[in-house]
């Protein structure tokens, strides 16, 4: 497994590789890899010739009082996790290179990015899809693996990939779970037992919504309120939104209907967890 810091390295040598026809998965992380990450190495795996993890904690998706300084850094166990998976190579670029002085483009999709999560965390997906469209250029992927859990993300990856004629394919793929439920993220570690165990009821609120629309109902406020009312059982959770949504514009449904998505943001004391499920 290669390890490479500099872009124009990793451009360079993956450009020897297009120029001999192999191709190239990229799984963009953060780090503090999990199985939720492991089972997108596994998919690219399968589905490419060179496998490409990104670890870069992107100092341009977070806002001021959001954990940049403390978000998990455990490389070393990181780098083992790659190489058993059989990544080929591992981007681990520093912020500098990335960002180098003068560093002045943005990529900003607007009317997705202001909702759900962009309410509470403005200027969030400008980061990821700028960094995002860097890794898609460095890597000259043509295939990008990015996990359903963070469901707005992906639907402005999509978005950007559609509006910019970016040769890579995205591929999503399902969220990992505990066995109890709770959806496998790198923020889990901050959460205390009593929050560990609170935090259960996201899932339990969309296997709510699921049930209940299986039995017919059909109207969203009714739908949202139930689940609010499970959530509210619970005293360390402290909803920051749930809600309906059109799995392409993002914008709220009045009525559930195949293909929406319904999805939830919950603060456990300082950690801020996200949810969702497709109907
Ligand atoms: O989902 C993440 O871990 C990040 O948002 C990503 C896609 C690696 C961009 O920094």
């Amino acid at each position: 497994m290669k390890i490479i810091r500099l872009p124009a390295k990793l451009a360079a040598y993956a450009l020897r590789l297009k120029r001999n026809q192999q191709s190239i998965g990229l799984v963009p992380t953060m780090g503090a890899l999990h199985d939720g990450h492991l089972s997108l190495i596994c998919s690219a795996r399968k589905e490419n010739d060179f496998v490409c993890v990104s670890i870069f904690i992107n100092p341009k998706q977070f806002s001021a009082r959001e954990d940049f300084k403390k978000y998990p850094r455990p490389l070393s166990k990181d780098l083992e996790l790659c190489r058993k998976a059989g990544v080929d190579i591992v981007f681990l670029p520093e912020a500098e290179d990335i960002y180098p002085e003068g560093f002045g483009s943005f990529v900003d999709l607007p009317a997705i990015s202001s909702l759900l999560c962009g309410k509470t965390r403005p200027g969030h997906f400008r980061g990821v899809a700028t960094i995002v469209l860097k890794l898609f250029n460095i890597t000259r992927a043509d295939n990008a693996y990015f996990g359903q859990k963070d469901a707005q993300q992906a639907v402005v990856i999509s978005r950007m990939i559609s509006d910019l004629n970016l040769p890579v394919k995205l591929r999503v793929m399902p969220i990992v779970r505990c066995n109890d439920g709770l959806a496998l993220s790198s923020r889990n570690v901050y959460l205390n037992k009593q929050q560990r165990q609170d935090a259960v009821v996201l899932y339990q609120a969309l296997c709510l919504a699921r049930c209940l629309i299986d039995h017919g109902l059909v109207d969203t406020q009714r739908l949202l309120l139930r689940m609010r009312q499970l959530i509210a059982k619970h005293q360390t959770a402290k909803i920051d939104y749930i809600t309906a949504v059109d799995l392409n514009s993002l914008k709220p449904i009045k009525r559930i209907s195949q293909g929406c998505l319904i999805a939830l943001a919950v603060k456990f004391g300082k950690t801020r967890l996200i949810d969702n499920i497709v109907i």
